[in-house]
């Protein structure tokens, strides 16, 4: 008797450690988009909560970079990949020195809702769609910039998004993306990149002046360019 109860106990206790890991660790990328997007319409009310974005980070380690990056562009379009509840087109489009759009697009529903509760004071300057990302509804060369933050890691298939982003980047434009990091990052088994590798893939894909920057303690920011004729 004792024994069926502790296979039982041992049988539940892997059972939890494994929807643990599928479904909290991993946010449910083993499962599938559905899952994913699920999981993010579920929990899209409490995402800024649980982030916490101050402003003055956002602008020093992500908007500075990229809008120096865009000095030529008057009015530079810039694509927002998995944009959430849109933390990067809110704060790029609150820098004053910034007069482009921003487009947000994500999968999920109810991150969009919070992203245009959040960014509605901007208007037609930040256009939001919902859409996947290894299908991005753009023309080739379109964007002058495109950003993904702390997304790759959910896509089915990153290289495919990745692929995507290059296309509907304008030759010269930037490429922002950012690779996790940490020992969570390698519980995406099988998913997971080191710099090197991930610096690699950037390469094949055709882009250049690739650069790695330590940014938080799960991910770093990874700035790149397309050429300009590729
Ligand atoms: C961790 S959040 C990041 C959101 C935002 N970039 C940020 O930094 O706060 C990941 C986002 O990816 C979106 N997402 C997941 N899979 C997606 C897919 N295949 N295509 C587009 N968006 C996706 C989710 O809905 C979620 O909003």
């Amino acid at each position: 008797m004792l024994m069926w109860f502790l296979c039982l106990l041992f049988v539940l206790i892997l059972f939890g450690l494994l929807a643990y890991w599928l479904l909290v660790v991993t946010e449910g990328v083993f499962l599938g988009r559905r899952v994913v997007v699920w999981l993010y319409d579920l929990t899209a009310h409490k995402y800024d909560d649980i982030k916490q974005f101050g402003t003055e980070t956002e602008q020093f380690f992500v908007v500075r970079p990229l809008l120096q990056s865009l000095t030529n562009q008057p009015a530079p379009r810039i694509l927002d990949v998995a944009t959430g509840t849109g933390r990067l087109p809110y704060h790029v489009l609150n820098d004053p020195l910034f007069h482009g759009r921003v487009y947000g697009l994500d999968a999920s529903e109810k991150m969009l809702d919070w992203a245009a509760e959040k960014i509605r004071p901007f208007g037609d300057r930040a256009p939001l769609i919902q859409g996947v990302a290894d299908k991005l509804p753009f023309p080739a060369d379109y964007f002058q910039a495109v950003t993904s933050l702390e997304a790759l890691e959910f896509f089915p298939d990153d290289v495919a998004a990745l692929h995507e982003m290059v296309r509907v980047l304008q030759p010269g434009g930037v490429l922002l993306v950012t690779r996790r990091r940490g020992w969570e990052a390698k519980a995406f088994v099988g998913r997971y990149r080191d710099p090197q590798t991930f610096e690699a893939l950037l390469q094949n894909l055709g882009l250049v002046a690739i650069d790695t920057r330590l940014w938080q303690v799960e991910y770093d920011l990874i700035f790149a360019q397309k050429p300009k004729s590729i």
